[in-house]
């Protein structure tokens, strides 16, 4: 038996809505409280499938994780396991965050390559050049990769790409080194500065998270600590997508309007009408909306977590829209089911051309990954007649409950069992 989601277009969506604790944070700083030699609380974390995997890689090391609803209680093992088992890898991309802080404080780590997924390769290059070039010997072979090191050295480490997981990666192994390590070309994304925030309440000396050079002093030890993840932009991108996409107009709270600045003069230039609060957002979509240009770029361009989503919008814009894909090789896999929706997009390797139609019509379609899922949701509330869309395990991992934040804007949509 399969769970699917059921859509039914032709509703503007209306009300109020919060956004949930950021996944992207939550899972480098779950990452990082192997680091810590004290209790870590953490706070708002998002009730999704991959906090829940990268809390049983954290278990599978010798930490003791206790979850109580948003809350995570992290506690320290004085001996660890620095092997992760490979279902756990695989399941989980994001489990190679562990590579940095079991190397920064045990010296070791072996784990299994954790894979690609249906957005790219998505090799770890850039975080094994820099974890050598702060003195690891690095050995990959049959799959695994292995590290040792008779402790790291502060460095000048330069980052071909400005990786999200590479720069968390390599913080979190340069806290315990000798001496300084300056990530040049680091990425910017406000995940980013909360795991900076994070890892120096536990007594590290990190200062630049946000800028081009993230400076990192090492220090001796680092304790345990209480923190409060950010809310998710993500999600919130998201939800704004939705009610533009429907002509609705919806207050989003408890979100941090600042790290989607780029997502919002987006949906502006297409007619959204956006207004910032100091606690959130209020956003109402136009009769029709008019079609843009866009590329995806590391933080703060515009985030490639929410291209499937503006895709969707352009489907059904006033002329062409051009999207150019820049940070992986392979993220068009929703263009194929949105056109099942009727769309008209053309696809020539990162760009896709998409010539707005009046409208959408319902259709079978499948969520190839979580973003693409959201934006097949989307695509859902906007067409015309009922969309079934099948795949959803895949929108879980990043959205707590997605047809139950919509059902609270108004929209018609379940989720079912298919039979
Ligand atoms: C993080 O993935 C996010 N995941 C992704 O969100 C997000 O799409 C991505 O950053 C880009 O913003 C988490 O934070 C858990 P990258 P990450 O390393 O760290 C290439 C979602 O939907 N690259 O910045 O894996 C890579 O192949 C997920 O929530 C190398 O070539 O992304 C890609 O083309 C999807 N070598 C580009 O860089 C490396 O060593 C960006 O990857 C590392 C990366």
């Amino acid at each position: 038996m399969k769970n699917i989601i059921v859509a039914t277009g032709g509703r503007s969506l209306e009300g109020s809505i919060e956004v949930h604790g950021a996944k992207n944070a939550a899972l480098p700083i779950i990452a990082a409280t192997i680091l810590a030699t004290g209790e870590c609380h953490l706070e708002g974390v998002p009730l999704l499938q991959d906090v829940v995997t990268m809390s049983n890689v954290i278990r599978s090391i010798g930490l003791g994780v206790e979850a109580n609803g948003r809350e995570l209680v992290i506690v320290p093992t004085p001996t660890v396991n620095p092997e992760v088992p490979s279902e756990l890898m695989r399941k989980l991309r994001a489990s190679n965050l562990v590579m940095g802080p079991l190397l920064g404080r045990y010296h070791y780590f072996r784990v299994p390559y954790p894979g690609g997924c249906a957005i790219g390769s998505r090799p770890m290059n850039i975080h094994l050049k820099g974890l050598a070039a702060m003195g690891a010997e690095i050995t990959e072979k049959q799959g695994f990769i292995e590290a040792k090191t008779k402790g790291l050295r502060g460095t000048d480490i330069y980052l071909d790409f400005p990786s999200v997981g590479a720069t968390e990666n390599l913080m979190m192994a340069a806290v315990l080194a000798d001496g300084v390590t300056n990530l040049h070309n680091a990425a910017r994304e406000p995940e980013i500065i909360d795991l900076q925030n994070f890892l120096n309440n536990i007594g590290a000396c990190i200062s630049g998270a946000g800028e081009g050079t993230i400076v990192i002093e090492g220090v001796k030890e680092l304790d345990g600590t209480s923190y409060k993840i950010i809310p998710d932009r993500i999600e919130a991108a998201t939800f704004l997508a939705a009610a533009v996409g429907t002509g609705g107009d919806i207050l989003i709270k408890s979100c941090l309007p600042q790290h989607f600045l780029s997502v919002l003069a987006k949906f502006k230039e297409m007619g959204a009408k956006i207004s910032i609060y100091k606690d959130g957002i209020r956003v109402k979509g136009p009769q029709r909306l008019k079609a843009v240009d866009c590329k995806t770029l590391p933080y703060p361009g515009f985030p490639t977590d929410v291209q499937p989503q503006l895709m969707a919008l352009m489907t059904v814009a006033e002329g062409t829209s051009v999207l150019v894909e820049s940070i992986f090789e392979n993220r068009f896999k929703h263009v194929a089911e949105l056109r099942r929706l009727g769309a008209d997009i053309k696809v020539e390797g990162q760009i896709a051309v998409v010539n707005g139609v009046r409208s959408l019509s319902g259709s079978n379609v499948e969520a190839s990954d979580l973003r693409a899922g959201a934006a097949l949701v989307i695509a859902g509330l906007m067409a015309e007649g009922e969309t079934i869309i099948e795949g959803i395990n895949h929108i879980d991992r990043g959205y707590e409950q997605i047809e139950k934040s919509f059902q609270k804007l108004g929209a018609q949509i379940e989720r079912k069992i298919k039979n």
